[in-house]
């Protein structure tokens, strides 16, 4: 457990803009910043966060809150892991309570998986640094491939003694649970006999985002072995192949920075390229490549470089995977290596001088490469011409932006010696049969995402109740509480007290645990006559707290976000300035919900009684009844011709 002084110097310390700039491109928009939503896949940016308040809003997906909620959802991570993240990031030393044996079960499986994979890449880094078999054979290996010590410890290479079980023993040893050891393929027990799956190999560790080790890559060393050259981690509750890129922890800020991204096949490539000082490289690392991989690119680049070794048969079987780069949107270009080079051993035949000057003069535009390499395969046969032309078109028609398509389609005219037209008619065949196909599937959104306000999950979260009335008071209670109800009136009472007396007058509660909660802080705040300070909410250490707290606070009038929210900026002033009307209606139609609720829930206590007989009871509700239904008058009298909001 971290201690709560460690929590807020992490919280005081976490600048959110850098820490949400490792994975969101950011640019500055007044005076937030804004950039693409990596919750979803967007063209235009309605993904913001507000320095000034310490939050993000993702308009897209209605995520929001605070640095430690965006690296939650982002990564996957959980609360601790989140501040332990953000504790490594900026020096900060992690003072811990000493755990509980229920705190300790408590932990997530999560934490778990993750705390036996970063266990077993400091031990396979200490075999091949320490131990002799290591040195001798792993680190022996890495040097004849011309890694130098400095790439191998930034990359946590490291190698897995022979002994069919030797890491497997230390891990049980050390109290890691066999469960955990399986469920991250570490050990493979069949029949009650326990292996290391990586025993011989040396390793790439592999990281997430955010750089902590969720899998492993070990190849094999002995030439004449049988097994699999590469072997990886299995799927598990941490590493999903389809989701992860290799190096991309170690190049995101140079994708960031250079505003480009290569793509290579495999492990040796990428750490070669970094050793050569190429460090915006990533591998998709055995597998074909995915959506879900481009869309982690694309968080930081539009600009995508993928890098082939010659083998046409490879390049081929890959240009599948490159139409999914361009239906994403982004700019694709490739890069031939010479004849039986691949990065890895181009990177380590020349110098980085040298390979930087081929990139630039032999990178060229996807869509020209591959109309280009399939004309030399079609020469004059005019079948194979036809295909081709339907597989360039096909390319095309994927590529989501009219100009950039035609433009393409006016080269392909060119290089093909076919009617512009034709290529045209041929685009619009696929791309409205496409249309048909998705209109199917779902019917078009509107209004268009991003712009829509969406009720935010909480507030969806009802099981058949509704909490708009709730919602609405709290957020009035935090964005407005510490103003004038009656501006320039004597005595006039600020908003936040008003509400918290009135709230109290009767006796009520708030149904929903969250606005529960956030109204007991800031009734805390009224009773010592303090002024709310709504950064105690959004760092607050319940985290649905701060992630609802959030929500509202950006839902505030005086900014960018508020504006995209409600579009309208008439409007924001316009709440402001009633203010003095909204809030006592605010209240009274909150207290005429609750009677209208007991007053519901009375009839059903009447039906309940008269189907059980029980007519003393009854006597006693219906004089309940009468009660409220003399409270629901007072509070007509009350609202007088206010108009309630339901
Ligand atoms: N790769 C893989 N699985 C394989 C083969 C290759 O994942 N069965 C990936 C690895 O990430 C590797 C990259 O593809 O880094 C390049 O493949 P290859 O050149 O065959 O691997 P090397 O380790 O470079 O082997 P060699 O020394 O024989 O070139
Ligand atoms: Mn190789």
């Amino acid at each position: 457990m971290i201690d709560r002084e460690t929590v807020d110097r992490i919280f005081a310390t976490a600048d959110i803009v850098e820490v949400i700039n490792d994975f969101v491109k950011l640019k500055k928009s007044g005076s937030n910043y804004k950039g693409l939503s990596p919750f979803s896949s967007e063209k235009t940016p309605s993904f913001f966060v507000s320095p000034g308040k310490g939050i993000f809003k993702d308009f897209s997906s209605g995520l929001g809150g605070n640095v430690v909620k965006f690296l939650m959802e982002v990564e996957k991570l959980s609360y601790p892991e989140a501040l332990r993240y953000l504790a490594r990031k900026y020096n900060i030393e992690i003072h811990e309570k000493e755990a509980t044996a229920q705190e300790i079960q408590e932990k997530n499986e999560r934490e778990s998986l993750i705390e036996v994979t970063s266990f077993a890449q400091k031990q396979f880094t200490d075999w091949l640094w320490h131990r002799d078999e290591g040195r001798a054979i792993g680190l022996g290996y890495f040097k004849e491939r011309g890694f130098r010590d400095q790439v191998i410890e930034k990359f946590q290479l490291g190698y897995s003694l022979e002994t069919r079980d030797a890491f497997t023993m230390v891990a049980l040893e050390k109290g890691y649970k066999l469960e955990y050891l399986v469920k991250t393929g570490l050990t493979i027990d069949k029949n009650n006999f326990r292996f290391d799956r990586f025993a011989g190999r040396v390793i790439f560790p592999i990281h997430s985002l955010s750089g902590q080790v969720i899998g492993f890559g070990g190849r094999v060393l002995k030439k004449d072995d049988k097994t699999a050259k590469y072997l990886n981690s299995p799927e598990s509750e941490i590493y999903h192949k389809s989701n992860v890129l290799y190096g991309l922890y170690f190049a995101k800020n140079e994708i960031n920075k250079l505003d480009k991204c290569f793509l290579v096949e495999g492990y040796t490539d990428v750490i070669s390229m970094h050793q050569a000082g190429i460090a915006n490289v990533v591998a998709s690392s055995g597998t074909a490549l995915t959506v879900e991989q481009i869309r982690l690119i694309k968080r930081f680049t539009k600009n995508i470089t993928v890098l082939y070794d010659g083998d046409p048969a490879g390049i081929k079987a890959s240009l599948r995977g490159i139409d999914l780069i361009l239906e994403e949107g982004m700019n694709v270009k490739v890069l031939l290596l010479p004849d039986g080079e691949d990065p890895d051993s181009f990177a380590r035949a020349n110098s980085s001088t040298r390979f930087i000057e081929f990139i630039e003069q032999n990178e060229s535009d996807f869509i020209r490469f591959k109309t280009k390499l399939l004309l030399k395969d079609a020469q004059n046969d005019p079948v194979k011409r036809a295909t081709l032309i339907s597989d360039i078109v096909k390319s095309i028609a994927v590529i989501p932006e009219s100009i950039v398509r035609s433009v393409y389609l006016r080269e392909c005219s060119k290089l093909m010696e076919i009617d512009e037209a034709i290529l045209y008619e041929e685009t619009f065949k696929i791309r409205s049969a496409k249309a048909g196909e998705a209109g199917k599937r779902h019917r078009p959104e509107f209004p268009p995402s991003g712009f829509s306000k969406k009720a935010p999950a909480h507030v969806q979260l009802n099981l058949g109740k509704d909490y708009k009335h709730e919602y609405e008071l709290i957020r009035t209670l935090i964005n407005f509480g510490n103003r004038e109800l009656f501006p320039g009136y004597d005595d006039s009472p600020l908003i936040g007290k008003y509400i918290v007396d009135e709230i109290r007058a009767d006796d009520l509660v708030f149904e929903h645990p969250v606005y529960d909660k956030i109204f007991d802080i800031v009734a805390g705040f009224v009773d010592q006559k303090m002024k709310i300070d709504t950064s105690f909410f959004i760092l607050h250490e319940d985290i649905e707290v701060s992630t609802v707290s959030a929500e509202m606070l950006s839902e505030g009038y005086d900014d960018k976000m508020s504006k995209l929210w409600s579009k309208k900026d008439v409007q924001l002033e316009t709440e402001e300035m009633k203010l003095k009307d909204i809030v006592p209606e605010l209240i009274i139609s909150f207290k005429n919900r609750k009677v209208l609720q007991l007053i519901n829930e009375t009839h059903s206590e009447i039906k309940h009684a008269q189907e059980l007989n029980e007519m003393e009871s009854i006597d006693l509700i219906i004089h309940k009844l009468q009660i409220l239904n003399d409270l629901k008058r007072n509070i007509s009298k009350k609202l007088g011709d206010r108009i309630i909001l339901h």
